[in-house]
């Protein structure tokens, strides 16, 4: 509560500083505890208010009473505290909450705050990224495909008849509990994504031009280098007048794109039962440019991708959806490669289990 305006008895120098400095003492006091805009205001009404403001009662009591010789000390000991009050009011204006209203707040600002970790692409979904981009910047979509296959797609319709040896070397789970379905129905963890050719060209005439990342499962322990589970990306052209040399030409780019344009390719006759002929893509050895060391076992190449011209007994499975996949009209090349192991190059990770493991001081590094 405010004070009354005492009344001033003696208009000597120190009465009068006793008498001012004591409103001026209680109008700091006043202005230091202010908070909130009502408050500001309320503060100026009751010293400034033109009627009641406590100048105003200081100039009608102090002033008015005062003897003569007095009334000039009086009046320049008003001005100056009229000066205080209105600076008071201004800094009250302008200054936001104050001290006493800090203090209130239940926020300590000095506290360390909570950090965000931002996360990062894994280094596989990245790689696996810059594969289909690269792919993408020629012109190829990107598509999918069910993990979960059936035996048709996976094996059948890649031209591994039931029974051939080269489904041995893709060994994978199968579900159980469906002997008395056909074998072409039969459900498992797909092995490539190769079936994913079948499935697009199934569901589009040609031309095709397509890239298929994904996961696939193999029976394969795990060492440094593998795992029974890892990531693919496959492509398929198709269209009149595919050749081989477009082949070597789409994966020469498509290496140096990945790995620098001094990178060199060749390719070495292979078997897959879905291409005739068939290749291995060998790349000159991006650590020691091709001299020879370790890594590539002395000889300055590195096996990188499988690929080939599509088999006709392929478009043979496609045609009987798609009556365009004529192999005496048309032609295509397929190829694929694995996520891990381009990762691991261009990163130079040896281990392929790390990938997996969640570890944070091993994915941090390609945040
Ligand atoms: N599917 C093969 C595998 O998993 C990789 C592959 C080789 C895919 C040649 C292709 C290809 O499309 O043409 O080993």
């Amino acid at each position: 509560m405010t004070e009354e305006i005492p009344n001033l008895t003696a208009f000597d120098e120190a009465a009068l500083d006793e008498a001012f400095s004591a409103l001026e003492r209680q109008a700091r006091a006043a202005a230091a505890a202010l908070n909130g805009e009502a408050a500001v205001e309320a503060f100026r009404l009751e010293w400034l208010g033109r009627k009641q403001g406590r100048l105003n009662e200081v100039s009608g009591l102090w002033l008015k009473s005062a003897p003569k010789e007095a009334k000039k000390a009086l009046g320049m000991r008003f001005n100056a505290l009229k000066a205080v009050v209105e600076g008071l009011l201004d800094s009250a204006l302008g200054a936001g909450p104050t001290d006493a209203a800090l203090a209130a707040e239940a926020i300590d600002i000095t506290l360390p705050g909570t950090r965000r970790l931002t996360g990062a692409e894994h280094p596989i979904t990245r790689t696996l990224n810059e594969i289909t981009s690269v792919f993408a910047a020629l012109g190829y979509s990107v598509g999918v495909g069910p993990e979960v296959e059936t035996d048709f797609y996976n094996f059948e319709s890649m031209n591994f008849p039931p029974g051939h040896p080269a489904r041995d070397t893709q060994d994978t789970l199968v579900v159980a509990g469906q002997d008395r379905r056909p074998q072409r129905d039969r459900l498992l963890l797909r092995t490539h994504t190769s079936p994913v050719q079948m499935r697009t060209m199934e569901q589009q005439p040609p031309p095709v031009r397509i890239v298929i990342p994904g996961k696939v499962h193999r029976n394969d322990a795990a060492d440094a280098t593998h795992s029974p589970i890892f990531h693919q990306v496959e492509g398929l052209c198709v269209d009149t007048n595919i050749t081989f040399s477009d082949l070597k030409g789409t994966l020469d780019h498509a290496m140096k794109a990945l790995f620098g344009s001094s990178l060199k390719t060749r390719f070495f006759p292979s078997f897959f039962p879905f291409t005739e002929p068939s290749a291995d893509v060998q790349i000159s050895c991006i650590f020691c440019g091709g001299k020879g060391c370790r890594k590539c076992k002395q000889s300055g190449w590195i096996e990188l991708l499988g690929c080939g011209m599509v088999d006709p007994a392929v478009f043979a499975f496609a045609a009987e959806k798609q009556p365009g996949y004529d192999s005496r009209k048309i032609s295509g090349f397929a190829f694929g490669m694995g996520v891990e192991r381009i990762a691991m190059m261009k990163y130079g990770i040896s281990e392929i289990g790390q990938f997996y493991a969640g570890d944070m001081r091993f994915l941090e590094q390609f945040a």
